[in-house]
């Protein structure tokens, strides 16, 4: 592999994470961000500007590249236009890159919009002739602590009852990431689920816990299929409990305040 690796969404919670990870592996890498490179940018990447949703730029950025860890994700349909457009770009480039996709534990049969999104972009990978590899992971540990610091202006953090979750440390995921990206493409590899299976409940008290915030957390009982399948459990791995940080390993690890303080990541998530 001599060419550069191009990680989409090289600026996202795991994109960064799988572009640290890269580098310290020596590897060069390019990333992709509708964004221009900041002035004080210095790290040692290179930057391609573009859009997986226009395919602006998108030529460029897959220019002699061997490998693609498509990270980034528009939170909606829009991934899979997105991703078709990155496909496009990549065999229009006259070479087979790898293409490595993140996607989401439960996703055949939690009929969310964003899941069936994502089960369709990989349904393209699957199909687009380049080699490729899927993992899906379940969520991630900032998404969840994100779910409850978004509530810090409510009087109470409301939560959904009967929702177990099994959230998993984004550097591990980017570890496995890389892991993959430097192997031979394997279709979809094992699930990867974080240590424990717990209840939002009991994850949201946690959070405000390590905020040092005493507040009610008001879990709400909603109905639908969507929900119906995430109560039945279809969005965790208990057998592929691999990660090993837990959610207060990573409450520790960002510090107390951000709950408190309204320091919370602004961007919309879906995971
Ligand atoms: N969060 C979770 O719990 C979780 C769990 C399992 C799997 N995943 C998957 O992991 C991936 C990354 O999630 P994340 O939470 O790290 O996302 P994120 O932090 O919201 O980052 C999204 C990235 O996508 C880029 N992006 C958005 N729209 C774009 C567009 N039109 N063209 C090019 N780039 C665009 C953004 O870059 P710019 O803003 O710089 O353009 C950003 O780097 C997603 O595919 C998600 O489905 C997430």
């Amino acid at each position: 592999m001599n060419g550069p690796i191009l990680v989409t969404g090289g600026t996202g919670t795991l994109g960064r994470a799988v572009v640290r990870r890269l580098l310290d592996d020596g590897r060069t890498v390019r990333l992709l961000s509708r964004r221009t490179r900041p002035a004080d940018d210095t790290a040692p990447y290179e930057w391609a500007t573009g859009d997986i949703r226009t395919g602006a730029g998108l030529d460029r950025a897959v220019a002699g590249t061997d490998t693609i860890v498509h990270c980034a994700t528009t939170g909606g349909r829009g991934d899979v236009e997105g991703t078709r457009r990155l496909i496009e770009a990549a065999r229009g480039q006259g070479g087979t890159p790898h293409l490595v996709y993140i996607s989401i534990v439960g996703i055949d049969t939690i009929p969310f919009r964003y899941y069936r999104a994502k089960l369709a972009a990989e349904r393209l990978i699957e199909a687009s002739g380049l080699p490729w590899t899927v993992l899906r992971t379940t969520q991630f540990h900032d998404l969840i602590a994100m779910v409850t610091d978004a509530q810090r202006r409510l009087p109470v953090t409301l939560s959904l009852s009967g929702v177990r979750l099994q959230p998993v440390e984004v550097r591990e995921v980017a570890d496995r990431l890389a892991g993959l990206a430097a192997g031979e493409p394997a279709g979809h590899v094992p699930d990867m689920g974080g240590p424990e299976v717990r209840t939002l409940t009991d994850l949201a008290r946690a959070c405000l816990a390590a905020a040092g915030r005493r507040r009610r957390v008001v879990p709400l009982w909603l109905p639908g299929r969507t929900l119906r399948a995430v109560r039945r459990g279809d969005i965790l791995t208990p057998e592929r409990a691999v990660g090993r940080g837990t959610f207060e390993d990573f409450l520790a690890a960002r510090g107390g305040g951000a709950a408190a303080s309204g320091a919370g990541p602004s961007q919309r998530k879906q995971g």
